[in-house]
């Protein structure tokens, strides 16, 4: 794994912007895997503020929140298109459908990330109880994109973005752990004090489903950035 460590959050996010950047260059039709959460809000916004040319990208989120309707402020079909999508014009930009058979929308999935030849960059963030996209402690590391049950971290962690902690989803639509880690390339955004525990047991504890972030260690071309809070104590 290669580790970069950035003096804050504003200078994390410029390092990420410009690898993406730089990596649309190399290939202007690059298929990237996208990230919802705070982590990536600065990304986002430095991307929308520097109008890279992403005419030819193809975008697939990582997950989205069952039982939602997709355009209530809260789901992520929404938070992609306020921060990103509706700012910056790409090729085709694909969210895990919520609405109808949710196992069928899994299927279907898989199926387009398999018609666009899997995905070049896959840009990660990491939940406090070191889950990866929905995929949750427990997880196994061959899953495919699938419906995930929240745990009780993760409903709590994400209550902030809802009314009270009863209005968050239980379940969500995930991409499986396996295909993340058949993405050629990994980038993983951390940032803040809360994050400093689960960063030292992704890069330095052993690999276990209790931590599914960890299994990047198994990955070939990984870089974890993160900001010197979240480095705290690696
Ligand atoms: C959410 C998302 C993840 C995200 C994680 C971290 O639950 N499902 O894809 O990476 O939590 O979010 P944040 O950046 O807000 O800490």
């Amino acid at each position: 794994m290669k580790i970069i460590i950035e003096e804050n959050y504003d200078s994390l996010s410029d390092r990420v912007a410009d690898l993406v950047i730089e990596r649309v260059k190399e290939k202007p039709n690059l298929t990237v895997g996208l990230i919802t959460g705070s982590t990536p809000i600065g990304l986002y916004k430095r991307l929308v503020d520097s109008q890279p040319d992403f005419s030819g990208v193809t975008s697939f989120n990582v997950d989205e929140y069952l039982g939602l309707p997709k355009n209530s402020p809260q789901s992520y079909y929404h938070f992609m298109h306020e921060n990103l999508f509706d700012h910056l014009d790409f090729n085709q930009n694909f969210i895990p459908e919520s609405e109808g058979d949710p196992l069928q929308s899994c299927r279907d999935y898989e199926k387009k990330i398999k018609d666009f030849k899997g995905i070049d960059l896959q840009l990660l963030g990491v939940g406090r109880n070191g889950h990866i996209a929905f995929n949750e402690p427990g997880t196994s590391f061959d899953s495919r994109t699938h419906v995930a049950n929240l745990s009780e971290k993760t409903i709590e962690a994400n209550s902030r973005f809802f009314k009270s902690r009863e209005d968050v989803p239980k379940r969500a639509i995930t991409v499986g752990l396996g295909t993340l880690m058949e993405a050629r390339e990994i980038i993983v955004l951390v940032a803040g004090e809360k994050k400093a525990d689960i960063c030292r047991k992704v890069i330095k504890g052993p690999v276990t489903t209790d931590v599914p972030a960890s299994v990047l260690q198994r990955h070939g071309n990984v870089t974890i950035i993160l900001d010197k809070d979240a480095a705290k104590l690696i």
